[in-house]
Parts: structure tokens; C-alpha cells; sequence
């Protein structure tokens, strides 16, 4: 049943794709995302709007909320006894649950704060993140552990801390996505069986990296701007948010496309964004919504990671035209 109005909390008792354990840990992730929610609101009130002055293993300067947020989860995740292990995009090793703690059948992965570049300047931010199974039996906890495809997920969601704070959760079974009622300190369902439109006339990529791109994204890009005057004979609008929960949220609602490819500047590091705690999460959502995600050689949730931390290039949205832009790969 998926009642407007019911609790997240009701909807998962009420769907027969999660157990008691499961169920449990989603909610304490939003429990940790209220209290992120909270800090990203305060911030400037807290004087933690800044660096930390410390450099994460992207190489990336952290700011000092992705360092609160990040061990907002840690804590609110080690207790529960619900995880094998956990990895965090602002932590270098897996993140093993304390001996003090007991361990559970669950692996998560997550991105503390995405979109941290809009703190200071009071836009939307968010927490993604994606749980896997652990493997069975007693086992030593390893990297190898979370080298696993996005195939392999079983539940992915996402908060965003915008005008309203909202959770987008799949379980395998549509996305769904709940509003936080500040009265109640709960989140309410509000969009129930989100789907996004196949066709679009919205693109999101960072201009300002156009001349490293490759032929296909140069063209597909271009004959956007040509508009009606040009070989798709229609017109496009452009946003980018630098923040990738506010785009996905965005394409969710109204359709569209998302690109990070690849390009002359990053080529090395293979992307942007990070498989385990954006890509993989976020293709999964979209799939569930109907849409398309992938790198542009091949669908994200089919890669197979070598490392934790492994980034790729990403295009997903409105199918007709990520398939567009992946013919063009081709
Ligand atoms: P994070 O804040 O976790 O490092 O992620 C930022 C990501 C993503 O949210 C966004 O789409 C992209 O990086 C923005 O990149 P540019 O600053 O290059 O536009
Ligand atoms: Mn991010
Ligand atoms: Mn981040």
C-alpha cells in the first residue's frame, strides 16, 4: 500500500521486500540525515560553513560538514549491530564497527555530503547512499567485500537538504519519496512511484569543461544549443546545480538528462563521480524510475569496481535521451 501521508516507517512495515532488520537500518540512515539536515541548516549559526583544512582521499579539500556528516553516520551506523562494514567517499580504508559493538549481515556505502560546494552559498546538498548484503559466515571484513556491481544493490536512497528536506528511497520495487514534516520530525510519503518522463528538452552538464569532452558528448551538447535551429529541430534549456542530489531530484519530478563524462581534465582518474557512493546508487534509483544510466561504453550498475573509491563517467535521465547520447558512443 502506498498510502500519501504514511510514515516511512509504515511504508516499510507495509512492503513485503524488507525484513525487521533492514527496515531498522534504513531508518536509522534518516535518522542521521535529520541530524545532517539540522547541522546544513544551522551552519552559518555554528561557524561551520568552511575548509576543515584537511584533503580527503579524492584528493578534494574537505569542508568541515562533510567531516560532521561524515561522522554523523559513522556513529548513528555503529551502533545498531545491523553491519558488517561500512565506506564512506570521505574515508581512505573500509570503516570496520567497533569491537564494542556486534556486527550484522549489511554493507552500506555512502556520500556523507554531495554537493558540499553549495554550503557556503545556501543551496541544496544531500546524503546518497546504498546498502548491499554482506557475505556470509564468519569472515575477516575486506575491501573485496564491496567490489561489487550495482546490480548487487538492494536498497538505495538519498536525502536532499533543500527548501524541504526529502528522502528518496528504493527498495528494488519504484522509488518513492518522502517529505520531512518538521512538526512531526517524520518523513512523510509525498511522492509515491516516481517515474520520469522519457522524452526531455533539459540537459545538466558543467559547461565550463566543454573544451576536454570527447566527440560524442561535444556533439550531443552542440546540436542542444543548435536547438530548433539544428539537426534536432527543438529547443533545450540548460541547469546545473553542482549537486548532484538536487539533479537527480530534479530529473525525478520532471525529467531530463545528467552528464559527467569524461573528459581531457579528468581522464586519469576515470570521472568524476565516484561508483560506490553516487553513480550506483543513483542508476538504481533512476532504473527504478523507469529511466537510463549509464557511463556511455556501458550500463553503471554492470560495472564490476576494482577499488572503493573507483570513479566514473555518468550520463543518466530521460531514456530516449541517454540512449541518444550512448548511440553516439557507439
Ligand atoms: P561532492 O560534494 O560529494 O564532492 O560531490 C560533488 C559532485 C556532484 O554532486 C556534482 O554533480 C559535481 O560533483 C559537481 O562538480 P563541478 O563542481 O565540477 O561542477
Ligand atoms: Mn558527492
Ligand atoms: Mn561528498
Amino acid at each position: 500500500m502506498t498510502v500519501k501521508g504514511q510514515s516511512v516507517q509504515q511504508f516499510l512495515q507495509n512492503s513485503d521486500k524488507v525484513n525487521a532488520s533492514l527496515s531498522q537500518l534504513i531508518i536509522t540512515v534518516t535518522t542521521a540525515c535529520k541530524e545532517i539536515a539540522d547541522l546544513v541548516e544551522r551552519s552559518s549559526i555554528l561557524g561551520v560553513e568552511g575548509l576543515a583544512n584537511s584533503i580527503n582521499v579524492q584528493g578534494e579539500d574537505q569542508k568541515q560538514l562533510d567531516v560532521m556528516s561524515n561522522d554523523v553516520m559513522v556513529e548513528h551506523l555503529s551502533a545498531i549491530g545491523l553491519l558488517d562494514a561500512m565506506v564512506s567517499e570521505e574515508i581512505e580504508d573500509v570503516i570496520d564497527i567497533p569491537s564494542s559493538y556486534s556486527k550484522g549481515e549489511y554493507l552500506i556505502c555512502f556520500d556523507p555530503l554531495d554537493g558540499s560546494s553549495n554550503i557556503d552559498i545556501n543551496l541544496s546538498v544531500g546524503t546518497i547512499f546504498s546498502i548491499l548484503h554482506a557475505p556470509k559466515n564468519n569472515h575477516k571484513t575486506s575491501v573485496d567485500d564491496f567490489l561489487k556491481t550495482g546490480e548487487e544493490q538492494i536498497c538505495a536512497g538519498f536525502c536532499v537538504y533543500g527548501p524541504s528536506t526529502m528522502l528518496i528511497l528504493t527498495i528494488g520495487a519504484g522509488v518513492f519519496g518522502f517529505t520531512l514534516d518538521k512538526e512531526s520530525s517524520e518523513f512523510v510519503l509525498t511522492h509515491p512511484d516516481m517515474s520520469i518522463p522519457e522524452n526531455t528538452a533539459e540537459f545538466a552538464i558543467n559547461m565550463s569543461n566543454q573544451r576536454y569532452w570527447e566527440p560524442p558528448v561535444q556533439r550531443y551538447i552542440a546540436e542542444c544549443i543548435a536547438g530548433i535551429d539544428g539537426s534536432r529541430e527543438k529547443n533545450f534549456n540548460m541547469r546545473w546545480n553542482a549537486s548532484m542530489v538536487a539533479e537527480v531530484y530534479r530529473i525525478l519530478v520532471r525529467g531530463g538528462i545528467f552528464m559527467y563524462p569524461i573528459d581531457k581534465k579528468i581522464a586519469q582518474q576515470g570521472g568524476k563521480l565516484r561508483l560506490l557512493y553516487e553513480a550506483n546508487p543513483m542508476s538504481f534509483i533512476i532504473e527504478q524510475a523507469g529511466g537510463v544510466s549509464s557511463s556511455g561504453k556501458q550500463r553503471i550498475m554492470a560495472i564490476k569496481p576494482d577499488s572503493i573509491h573507483q570513479r566514473v563517467p555518468v550520463i543518466l535521465g530521460s531514456k530516449n535521451e541517454v540512449d541518444r547520447l550512448v548511440s553516439y558512443h557507439q
